[in-house]
């Protein structure tokens, strides 16, 4: 009997287990630690998604460091759309500091290139980007991802933080639609 849930109108079907993602956080840490040894990072979180991530990395991070959030939307049920839009913007001063962004998922990236340019007048002195999940086959973009926990196919996925239209966050496993 396979794994499944509902959200909303859709079936999901267990895809990837709180195990296997807190492997994946464990070793993207571990990687965090050693590049960022010397230094105290701003670590900034994009609400709402990526805040289980950034909460079991973070109790992993042996670094001095800061926390921010910003708030972006992009998706309207399973499609990106081209619009992103900044609900809660920038509070810190991130002037000189190193900022390692935490995201849930990067999708075509329009997101991300959305923080990057929120982000370009800063004054900052490094920007970096760890993501717990990435669907290489629809990111769009040339900018580099430095962190990727998971790497998965193209295909709408919920749980460990990721919503269809709000909801499903609430899984300790990530779930992946059923067409
Ligand atoms: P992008 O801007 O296309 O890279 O998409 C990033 C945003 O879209 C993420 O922060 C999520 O909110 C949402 N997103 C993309 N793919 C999925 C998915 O498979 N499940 C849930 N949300 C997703
Ligand atoms: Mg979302």
């Amino acid at each position: 009997m396979q794994d499944t849930i509902q959200v909303l109108d859709k079936t999901f079907v267990k895809y990837i287990t709180d195990a296997q993602i807190q492997e994946a956080i464990r070793k993207v840490a571990e990687q965090i630690n050693e590049d960022y040894k010397d230094d105290n990072p701003v670590i900034l979180i994009t609400l709402n998604g990526a805040v289980f991530f950034a909460v079991d990395l973070l109790k992993q991070l042996r670094i001095p460091c800061r926390i921010t959030c910003v708030k972006l939307a992009s998706y309207s049920g399973m499609q990106s759309t081209n619009k992103v839009q900044s609900l809660i913007g920038l509070t810190e001063d991130l002037k000189d500091e190193r900022v390692l962004v935490v995201e849930d998922i990067i999708d075509t990236g329009r997101t991300y290139s959305h923080i990057a340019e929120m982000l370009r007048d800063t004054g900052l002195r490094d920007m970096r980007i760890a993501t717990l999940t990435y669907k290489p086959d629809a990111y769009k973009l040339e900018l580099p991802i430095h962190y990727v926990g998971l790497t998965i196919p193209n295909k709408f996925i919920v749980g460990y933080g990721l919503d269809y239209n709000g909801y499903g966050r609430n899984y300790s496993d990530i779930y992946q639609v059923i067409e």
